[in-house]
């Protein structure tokens, strides 16, 4: 191919021939978004490190539910916030747990919403870790996966339609696979957080979930950054316990386990916008440095094009809105 017979400029000219020759597409459809349901609270309160985004006590959560569902967004991720930790998580898996309560609350009010729930211990537990400790302060992977199978049947008992494992321990999707599979519930899906890194992007998060560790950091369960081979082995071993849906986490700084994934599976891949990619963006915003929604579509096209099924993002509603705009 060579100039000045190829001139692929050619196809870029008309704005209509490039709205009919676009190969990523973006809807609604594709979002899920997430929501932070927090115990014992009365009014919703702005989480300060995710500008837009808010606390929501469980009497009230169904109202960011249904305006998102207005805008055409009908899949939501909750997180729980409890009113009380202790070493063990215990109100994780609770049959009356904030999520449950949530979850609930949510499917009296808007009964066609589509209720993923997030599951992992470190909003629970005291330690602030994803699983439980022995008493020489290294995780206990092998007694974490059954609390965290048992948390996965409590929100699948209330009424999940999918469960999210967020944790990282050996062995937890085969656990919560399993454990669903003798309650009954062998239909419904797991979406697992399959290439999920120790990563500073989550710094927002933490403020929003109360679940930052007390001591030492998460490195021990999440995966490294810099050993890039490990994902296949993540995504290979959940899909073989069960897993239906395999995410990746965080997205924009990921997107080559995002293709890998996409390239290796065909089961369909999702990827998290953390907060801290959101708050970037937002705080980039508010400082005139960067178009928010220019940044923000642009961001999530990229997921899409590395071959995202699914994202995970805290613009969601907003988002379906700047669709909408576009088409009208
Ligand atoms: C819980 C969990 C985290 C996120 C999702 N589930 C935090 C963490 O692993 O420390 C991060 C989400 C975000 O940053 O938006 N394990």
């Amino acid at each position: 191919m060579s100039f000045p017979v190829h001139r692929p400029r050619r196809l870029r000219i008309d704005s209509r021939l490039r709205g009919m020759i676009r190969d990523v597409s973006l809807s609604p459809a594709n979002l899920i978004y997430p929501l932070f349901v927090v115990d014992q609270i009365a009014e919703p309160h702005e989480i300060s490190a995710m500008p837009g985004q808010k606390h929501w006590p469980v009497a009230l959560v169904h109202e960011p539910v249904a305006e998102a569902m207005r805008k055409g967004v009908i899949a939501f991720i909750l997180f729980g916030v409890p009113s009380a930790k202790d070493a063990h998580g215990s109100q994780a898996y609770d049959a009356d747990s904030v999520v449950c309560r949530a979850l609930r609350h949510i499917r009296q009010h808007c009964p066609q919403a589509y209720l993923i729930t997030d599951v992992c211990l470190c909003a629970y537990t005291d330690h602030g870790h994803c699983g439980m400790l022995k008493d020489d302060g290294s995780i206990d992977n092998d007694s974490s996966i059954d609390l965290i199978a048992r948390m996965a049947l409590a929100h699948a008992q209330a009424g999940a339609d999918m469960v999210a494992p967020s944790d990282m321990m050996d062995g937890r999707i085969g656990a919560i696979r399993n454990l669903l599979d003798t309650n009954g519930l062998v239909d419904l899906p797991i979406m697992s957080y399959s290439a999920k890194y120790a990563s500073a992007f989550y710094g927002p998060f933490r403020e929003a979930a109360g679940s930052a560790p007390g001591k030492g950091d998460r490195s021990g369960y999440q995966m490294d950054f810099r050993f890039a081979r490990d994902a296949m082995v993540e995504f290979e071993l959940d899909l073989e316990e069960g897993a239906d849906i395999l995410m990746v986490k965080p997205g924009l700084a990921y997107l080559d386990m995002v293709k890998l994934a996409r390239d290796n599976f065909p089961c369909p891949i999702a990827v998290y916008q953390v907060s801290g990619e959101y708050s970037m963006i937002k705080a980039a915003a508010e400082k005139g440095w960067v178009n928010e929604r220019a940044v923000a579509l642009e961001s999530l096209y990229a997921m899409r094009r590395a071959g995202a099924d699914l994202i995970l993002t805290y613009f969601a509603p907003q988002v379906a809105e700047w669709l909408q705009e576009a088409k009208s």
